[in-house]
Parts: structure tokens; C-alpha cells; sequence
């Protein structure tokens, strides 16, 4: 499997944030550039934190569970724990929420805004193992492009 290149990507994330930078706009266009620019994924998006929940925000895959409660499955978890999670497998993690059958492995990041969880990417992939230290990493750049350029105060978002 190529490594995927997270120098173009941050570049390409400027560039259409550049074009417009409202959340809708950005975060629809920046699932689909990680959707597009790693290999072996089947979701790519974000959950946002409204009404002390996540719920399901711009994304690309399958249409997928709505709502997550603070502390549930990997993306509750990420939230309520504020740090990045990565799952090898998800058979392995204990409350797992399957939204497609097919997801394997998935990673996590917490996406910040007036110095709390304002959202969250999740990544699946159908392949176990799928995401490294190094995904990891470019990811969490990737996020700290969104968090210093997403006016997060137009989401509504229960934090600000
Ligand atoms: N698997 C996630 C739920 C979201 S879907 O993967 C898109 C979880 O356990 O939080």
C-alpha cells in the first residue's frame, strides 16, 4: 500500500479553505480529499458535538449512525477521553459501534475550538491494521488546519 503523502494533502486543505472557509464547505470537501487521497478506507468524516452528543456531520461512505453518546463506541470514546484512538481491529474494542459491516480497523482524532472537543474525524477501513503512527500523526496536522481555520462558532456547537 502507497503511504499517503500528508504534505500534498495539508496543501490541498489550505487551497479549499482558502475558497471558502465556512464548516459546511470545508468539512465536506476535506472528507473527501482524505477519502481520495488514502488508499484502503470506506468511511472518511466528522461527528460534530450538538446538544451533548455527536452527531453525524459532512462525510463520505455509507449512511451511517446518527448519534453517539459521550463516552460510547471509538468516536465517544476519542471525545470523552480527548485523545486520538486508533483500532487495529474493531472486533477487539469493547462497544464498537458497526455502521458498516465491512470497517475493520478505524482511527480517531478530536478536532478542538475555545479550548474543548468541538467534533471528531473518523476513518474506516476495511482492511485490519490499516492505520499507522504515522497516519496518526498526519492526521492530527490535518485537524489542526480545520481547528485554526473553521469559523466553529457558525456550527453551533455546544462549546462555544
Ligand atoms: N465506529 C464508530 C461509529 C461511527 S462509524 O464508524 C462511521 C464508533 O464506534 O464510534
Amino acid at each position: 500500500m502507497e503511504r499517503t503523502d500528508y504534505g500534498i494533502i495539508a496543501v490541498q486543505l489550505k487551497a479549499l479553505i482558502a475558497a471558502e472557509p465556512n464548516y459546511i464547505s470545508v468539512l465536506a470537501n476535506a472528507s473527501a480529499l482524505l477519502m481520495e487521497s488514502m488508499e484502503n478506507l470506506n468511511w472518511a468524516g466528522f461527528y460534530l458535538v450538538m446538544e451533548g452528543m455527536l452527531k453525524v456531520g459532512p462525510f463520505q461512505g455509507k449512511p451511517a449512525c446518527v448519534l453517539i453518546r459521550r463516552g460510547k463506541g471509538v468516536c465517544g470514546s476519542a471525545w470523552n477521553d480527548d485523545r486520538t484512538i486508533i483500532v487495529p481491529d474493531v472486533h477487539d474494542f469493547p462497544g464498537h459501534i458497526a455502521c458498516d459491516s465491512e470497517s475493520l480497523s478505524e482511527i480517531v482524532v478530536p478536532i478542538h475550538a475555545g479550548g474543548s472537543v468541538v467534533a471528531v474525524l473518523d476513518i474506516d477501513s476495511p482492511e485490519k491494521n490499516r492505520f499507522s503512527e504515522e497516519d496518526k500523526k498526519g492526521l492530527e496536522q490535518f485537524v489542526r488546519l480545520l481547528e485554526e481555520s473553521v469559523d466553529w462558532r457558525k456550527a453551533s456547537l455546544d462549546s462555544l
